[in-house]
C-alpha cells in the first residue's frame, strides 16, 4: 500500500488558500475540514470555498465533513468536484445511500469514525467505501494531541480491510506529526492527514516529504 499525505488546510492561512494549496503541490491530497458548529464545536468552511478551491488548486480535494446532516450535503461536495468525500458514521442517518450517492457523483467515498466509535459494527460497509478514516483526536480543532488509544483500532481496521481484499484506504487524522506518524504506519494506516505538522512548519513542502519518508519507513 502506497503512502499518501493529505495536508489539512485547517492550519493554513484562510486568506491565502490558493497559495497555501500550491505550497504543498508534492502532497497527494488537500484535506478540507468542513465543520458546522453542530456535529463539532467549531465552524469552518463550506461548499462555496470548496468550489473555489477546486478551480484554484491542482491537488485533488479530500473533503472531511464534520457536519450534522451529511446525507443532505455530501453529494453536493462530490458534484462540486471533490476527489474524495468522507462522512461521519455518528452523523449519517442513511450512510449506505449517501456513500452510493458520493460514488455516483464521481468521488471516492469515505467513512469516518470518532475515537470512541468501534470499527467492527461497520465491517459490513467496507464494500461501500473507498476509504476508512479513523480520527486520532476528537474532531473539531487542529493542533490537538494524538490519541495513542486509537492505535489498536487502526490495527483492527487494517485486518478487516485485508480480509475484505485490501483495496480500501485507511486514513488517520489528528495529531499526525513526525513524532506519531511511524506508529500510525506500523499499525496499518496508509493515508495521513497532517495540519499543524505541515502548515506550522517553516517549509510545508519539506514537511510533507519528511512525513512521507517517515511513514514509508
Ligand atoms: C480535526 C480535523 C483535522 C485537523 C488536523 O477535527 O479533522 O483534519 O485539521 O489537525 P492536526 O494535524 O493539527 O491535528
Ligand atoms: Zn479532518
Amino acid at each position: 500500500m502506497a503512502v499518501q499525505i493529505s495536508p489539512s488546510i485547517l492550519s493554513a492561512d484562510f486568506a491565502r488558500l490558493a497559495e497555501e494549496a500550491a505550497a504543498v503541490s508534492n502532497a497527494d491530497w488537500l484535506h478540507v475540514d468542513v465543520m458546522d458548529n453542530h456535529f463539532v464545536p467549531n465552524l469552518t468552511i463550506g461548499l462555496p470555498v470548496v468550489e473555489a478551491l477546486r478551480k484554484a488548486a491542482d491537488t485533488p480535494l479530500d473533503c472531511h465533513l464534520m457536519i450534522e446532516d451529511p446525507d443532505r450535503w455530501a453529494p453536493a461536495y462530490a458534484e462540486a468536484g471533490a476527489g474524495s468525500v468522507t462522512i461521519h458514521v455518528e452523523a449519517a442517518k442513511a450512510p449506505v445511500r449517501t456513500l452510493r450517492q458520493i460514488r455516483s457523483a464521481g468521488a471516492r467515498a469515505g467513512l469516518a469514525l470518532n475515537p470512541a466509535t468501534a470499527v467492527e459494527p461497520y465491517a459490513d460497509l467496507l464494500g461501500e467505501i473507498d476509504m476508512l478514516l479513523l480520527m486520532t483526536v476528537e474532531p473539531g480543532f487542529g493542533g490537538q494531541r494524538f490519541l495513542d488509544v486509537v492505535l489498536p483500532k487502526v490495527r483492527r481496521a487494517r485486518e478487516l480491510i485485508t480480509a475484505h481484499g485490501g483495496q480500501v484506504w485507511l486514513q488517520v487524522d489528528g495529531g499526525v506529526a513526525a513524532e506519531t506518524i511511524e506508529r500510525c504506519a506500523e499499525a496499518g494506516a496508509d493515508v495521513f492527514v497532517a495540519g499543524s505538522a505541515v502548515y506550522g512548519a517553516d517549509d510545508p513542502a519539506r514537511a510533507v516529504d519528511a512525513l512521507r519518508a517517515l511513514a514509508e519507513g
